[in-house]
C-alpha cells in the first residue's frame, strides 16, 4: 500500500540553422548538425524527400550524394533517397507511414541512424511520425521547404497523420535533432504556397509581437510579390516566436487546454477537410483568423478598426478571406463549420480552450464561443468577401 509520486524532466536541445544552398560541398550546416554530439563517429544517414521538390532541384539529389560522399569521415548514405508525394495526400495515406517504417526496418536504421527529411509541412509531419514511431523514435533531421514548414511546423515538435476524416488524428510529440532551413528551396514554391505559408507569421505575430505585425504590415506588398528578403525576415522572426512560445509558454507537448499558437485553428481544420483539401492549410488559417477577428468584436474583445487591420493584412498579402465552406449545412440544418469548435475540443481533450484577440499582439483564452455569433461573423465575412469580388453584369438576354 501506498505511494511513489514519480517525476521525470527531459530536456531536448536542437539547432535550427538558417542556410543557403544547404548541399554544397562546403557548407558545413548539415554534416555539423549531424555530428553535433559525437563528432568522430561515422554517421548513418537516410534521406526523405518530397517528390515535388526533388522534380523542381532537379540535382538535388546527386548533391546530396556528392555531399555524403565529400564527407565520407563523418556521413554514411543509406539506401537510396526516397521521394514520396508532397502535399496533403501524403497525410491522408496511412501506407506512406507503413513504407517508411519498413525502410527503417530493412535499412537496419537504429536509434542513433538518421532520417532526414527535405519537404514542405505535409511530407515533415509523415515522416517525422514514421521516425518518431519506429525503435520509439530514431534521429530526424528536419530540412522545410516551404514557407509554412520553415516559419512554423519545421521547428516545432509535432508530427502527425490524417485519419477518420480528421487532422493530425494520429501523431506524435517528438523534438527533431536538428532543423535546417535552406532559403534557396523557396525560390520554386508556386505562388500560393509562399502566400499560404505566411499565414503563420501573421497568426504568431497577433497572439504575441505587435512590432513584428508592424513590420509584416509595412513589407506586405513586397512580401505579396513573393520577394526573397522580405520573406527571409518573416520566417526568421516567426520561427523565433514559434520556438519562443515553445520554450517559454510552459506546455511544448499540450498537456493544457490552451494553444494559443493554433489562432484560427479550429475554423482552419474543419475547413481544410471540408474543402477535401482544396485549401491550403495557411489559406484556411486565414480565413479562421479573419472570422475570429470578426467574432472578438462581436463579443465586445476586439475593436473593429483593429479588426479590420488584421484582415486587411491578410488581403494585401493575398489571401482570399472566404470559402463557400462556411455555409455548408448537415442534415439538421446546422452549419457544418460549427461542428469544428466540437472537434477541436476532442482534439485539446478536456475544455474548449479558443485564442482571442484584445489588441494586436495580445491573444487570450476563452472557454466557449456563441453559436449566433459565429454564424453572424461568417455572414460578416461574406459581405466583406462580396463586396470585394465585382458583380457579374448579366447581359440583356439574361
Ligand atoms: N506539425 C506542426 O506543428 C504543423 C504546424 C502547421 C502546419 N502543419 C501541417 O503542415 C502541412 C502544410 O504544409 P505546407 O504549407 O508546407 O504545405 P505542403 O507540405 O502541403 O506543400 C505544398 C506543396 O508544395 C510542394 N513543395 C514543397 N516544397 C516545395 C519547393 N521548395 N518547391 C516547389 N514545391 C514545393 C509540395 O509537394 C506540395 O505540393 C499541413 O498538413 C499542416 O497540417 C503542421
Ligand atoms: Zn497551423
Amino acid at each position: 500500500m501506498g505511494e511513489i509520486l514519480q517525476s521525470i524532466r527531459v530536456e531536448f536541445t536542437f539547432p535550427v540553422v538558417f542556410t543557403e544552398d544547404v548541399f554544397a560541398p562546403d557548407n558545413p550546416a548539415f554534416v555539423r548538425a549531424i555530428s553535433r554530439l559525437e563528432p568522430e563517429k561515422r554517421h548513418q544517414v537516410y534521406f526523405v524527400i518530397d517528390a515535388a521538390v526533388a522534380a523542381a532541384h532537379p540535382r538535388l539529389v546527386d548533391s546530396i550524394r556528392a555531399y555524403c560522399a565529400a564527407h565520407a569521415p563523418s556521413l554514411k548514405l543509406l539506401g537510396e533517397p526516397r521521394l514520396v508525394p508532397g502535399g496533403e495526400a501524403v497525410k491522408n495515406d496511412f501506407s506512406h507511414v507503413m513504407q517508411l517504417v519498413e525502410e527503417t526496418n530493412r535499412l537496419g536504421i537504429d536509434r542513433h541512424s538518421f532520417m532526414a527529411v527535405i519537404g514542405g509541412g505535409a511530407v515533415l509531419d509523415m515522416a517525422s511520425f514514421a521516425a518518431a514511431v519506429s525503435h520509439r523514435s530514431v534521429r530526424c533531421v528536419r530540412l522545410p521547404t516551404t514557407v509554412l514548414s520553415q516559419d512554423d511546423s519545421g521547428v516545432g515538435v509535432k508530427s502527425g497523420v490524417n485519419l477518420f476524416g480528421k487532422k493530425n488524428y494520429i501523431g506524435a510529440f517528438m523534438p527533431p535533432f536538428a532543423v535546417i532551413n535552406d532559403s534557396r528551396f523557396l525560390a520554386t514554391l508556386q505562388r500560393r504556397d509562399t502566400i499560404a505559408g505566411m499565414a503563420e507569421a501573421v497568426k504568431v505575430a497577433l497572439i504575441r509581437d505587435r512590432a513584428f505585425f508592424e513590420e509584416l504590415e509595412a513589407n506586405a506588398g513586397r512580401l505579396a510579390q513573393g520577394e526573397l528578403d522580405p520573406l527571409r525576415r518573416l520566417i526568421r522572426r516567426a520561427a523565433e516566436l514559434h520556438m519562443e512560445h515553445m520554450r517559454t509558454g510552459g506546455d511544448p507537448f499540450e498537456m493544457g487546454s490552451a494553444r494559443p499558437l493554433d489562432y484560427g485553428h479550429w475554423t482552419a481544420h474543419k475547413l481544410e477537410v471540408m474543402s477535401k483539401h482544396r485549401l491550403r492549410h495557411g489559406e484556411a488559417v486565414a480565413i479562421g483568423m479573419s472570422l475570429d477577428a470578426l467574432y472578438a468584436v462581436k463579443a465586445g474583445y476586439l475593436a473593429l478598426p483593429v479588426a479590420e487591420r488584421v484582415l486587411r493584412l491578410l488581403e494585401t498579402l493575398g489571401f482570399t478571406l472566404w470559402a463557400d465552406e462556411l455555409l455548408s449545412r448537415d442534415g439538421a440544418g446546422q452549419l457544418h463549420v460549427l461542428n469544428g469548435l466540437r472537434e477541436f475540443r476532442e482534439h485539446l481533450g478536456g475544455t474548449l480552450s479558443i485564442t482571442m484577440l484584445r489588441d494586436i499582439g495580445r491573444g487570450f483564452e476563452v472557454n466557449a464561443m456563441d453559436a449566433e455569433r459565429i454564424v453572424a461573423s461568417i455572414h460578416a465575412l461574406r459581405e466583406r468577401a462580396a463586396a470585394r469580388v465585382p458583380v457579374p453584369i448579366r447581359s440583356a438576354a439574361g
